[in-house]
């Protein structure tokens, strides 16, 4: 038996604010139980509801020296649906109505979670034979297995493999205060450790001292060996190719299902969608305020309102789009210059767009249910979830061919009748404005063809068992055995 512990700052359904906590929630459930014993550990935030924070139970505590003090360390423990999660729990830190706030107390929060967890092992009693880390917040444990907590039997051999969820995201403070922070000596802090750029950055070091890195899609693991997607870590990634690989993620099939969906007005499946998936749309016009008629080409949008997902593309043509013959709903938080940009076409084409700015389970489940395509032009995008769970539903993923999109979506080909998306390369929003226009034309001129794509989009597989297989793979290989 392998024991297999995964260290992360989010996971469904304790905390959640991107596709990183669907992954960490839904992943460990997947692996084959008779060879691998996977456990969660996270922080014990207050912010967690306070009906999943019920369901712990304590397990242990002890004090732990750091930044010149003894501070508590409060172990929980709560096991959810066959996985045993860990919760460090420390309110000085995990205080706050999200996991997220100040970068520089984020930067100590994280640091401190990182000892903390590693601490921890020894007294649950858990012995990992890789550990296996996400994105920033976790990239010193790598470093520390190699540093600090090297010497004795316990850590002995430890392996961990680092998976960068996002690489814009690194944790990055001066030298001096990540020094402090991390309480690594002067060694460490050279351009090919956790120096970058004259400042300490908790990703690369997770990124060069991890014995694997992983990335969430193939097409991410190459683009980020270049400039364009490097974020200034290019160089190292290309140093690293040979321990990179890229695993794309999938999606909770449970969880995500229009068969049983709790949310949504009706089910339906991959023979009903034609008959059953339009009283969704119907129900959401009505629920929205929008022109109730099933015929409208609706589109979709569930997303963290940020630069990533190629929402100035949108702003750019969003008066174009909204004379069009469409409806647009959008789900979504994050950049203030989004958000008013949303509500204000909002106002302007009451019947035509719905814009939603906030955060809502329910109502994300009734849009990839309702909708017709779904709009995803970013940026860049790692893997990129929701796209996943708009081709389950049923729903047409208009997206621009970058990491993950590229590689869940094959563009529709009109004269071979295949392909289950639309897709355009350029970032450029008269690319993509053509693009959605090709796809209203073929809703509304070629229903029979549009209808066969739905077909093609519901019978792709992206549960987690083909790509949980390369993670044992992985984890295999570190071991030896
Ligand atoms: P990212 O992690 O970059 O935000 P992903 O596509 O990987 O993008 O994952 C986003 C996840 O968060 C999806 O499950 C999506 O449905 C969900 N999500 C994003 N914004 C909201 C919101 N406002 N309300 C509900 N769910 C949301
Ligand atoms: C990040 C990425 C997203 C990816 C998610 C889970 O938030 O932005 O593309 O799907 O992590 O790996």
């Amino acid at each position: 038996m392998k024991n297999i512990l995964f260290v992360a700052s989010e996971a469904v359904p304790f905390v959640k604010t991107g596709g990183l906590a669907d992954v960490v929630g839904s992943l460990p459930r997947c692996f084959d139980k008779a060879y691998f014993d996977v456990r969660v550990i996270v922080p014990k935030y207050m912010c967690i509801p306070e009906d999943w924070r019920g369901r712990m139970t304590y397990l242990d505590h002890f004090y732990m020296d750091y930044l010149g003090q003894s501070r508590y360390v409060g172990i929980m423990q709560c096991v959810y649906e066959g996985i045993t999660y860990y919760f460090i729990d420390n309110e000085s830190y995990f205080w706050g109505n999200r996991p997220y706030g100040d970068w520089l107390f984020d930067l100590e929060k994280f640091t401190f979670f990182c000892q903390a967890a590693l601490s921890a092992l020894p007294v649950i009693g858990f012995r990992p034979h890789v550990v296996h880390c996400h994105d920033w917040q976790t990239g010193l444990i790598p470093v520390y297995l190699k540093d600090r907590f090297r010497g004795g039997d316990f850590y002995a051999d430890m392996k961990s493999v680092i998976t960068v969820h996002n690489l814009k995201f690194q944790g990055v403070w001066d030298v001096a205060t990540i020094q402090r922070l991390s309480g690594l000596s002067a060694y460490y802090f050279t351009p090919d450790k956790l120096e970058a750029y004259k400042n300490g950055n908790l990703l690369k070091g997770g990124i060069v001292f991890a014995d694997a890195v992983t990335t969430v899609s193939e097409t991410y693991a190459k683009e980020i060996q270049m400039p364009f997607y490097g974020e200034g870590l290019d160089g190292l990634m290309r140093a690293r190719a040979n321990s990179l690989r890229g695993i794309v993620n999938g999606i909770d099939y449970e969880e995500f299902s229009p068969a049983t969906d709790q949310y949504i007005a009706k089910h339906f499946d991959a023979r009903t969608f034609r008959k059953e998936k339009p009283a969704n749309k119907r129900a959401l016009q009505q629920e929205l305020g929008l022109d109730v008629d099933e015929r409208k080409m609706m589109i979709g949008m569930v997303s963290r309102l940020t630069d990533q997902k190629g929402l100035d593309l949108i702003a750019w043509v969003m008066d174009a789009l909204c004379n069009d013959d469409i409806q647009l709903v959008v789900l979504g938080t994050g950049e203030e210059r989004y958000e008013n940009m949303f509500r204000h076409f909002d106002w302007k084409y009451q019947h035509k767009v719905s814009a939603n700015i906030y955060y809502s389970e329910a109502l994300s489940h009734k849009i990839y249910a309702a909708c017709d395509a779904y709009l995803m032009p970013s940026l860049f995008e790692p893997c990129g979830l929701s796209q996943l769970i708009a081709l389950r539903y049923g729903s047409i993923p208009i997206v621009r061919e970058t990491g993950g999109l590229k590689d869940t979506v094959q563009p529709y080909n009109e004269f071979e009748s295949t392909g289950t998306g639309f897709s355009f390369c350029n970032y450029n929003a008269d690319e993509m404005l053509h693009t959605i226009r090709e796809a209203e034309r073929i809703y509304y001129d070629k229903k029979r063809e549009w209808n066969k794509m739905v077909d093609r989009a519901m019978a792709k597989d992206y549960s987690w068992h083909v790509s949980a297989l390369k993670y044992q793979e992985l984890y295999d290989w570190l071991v030896g055995w």
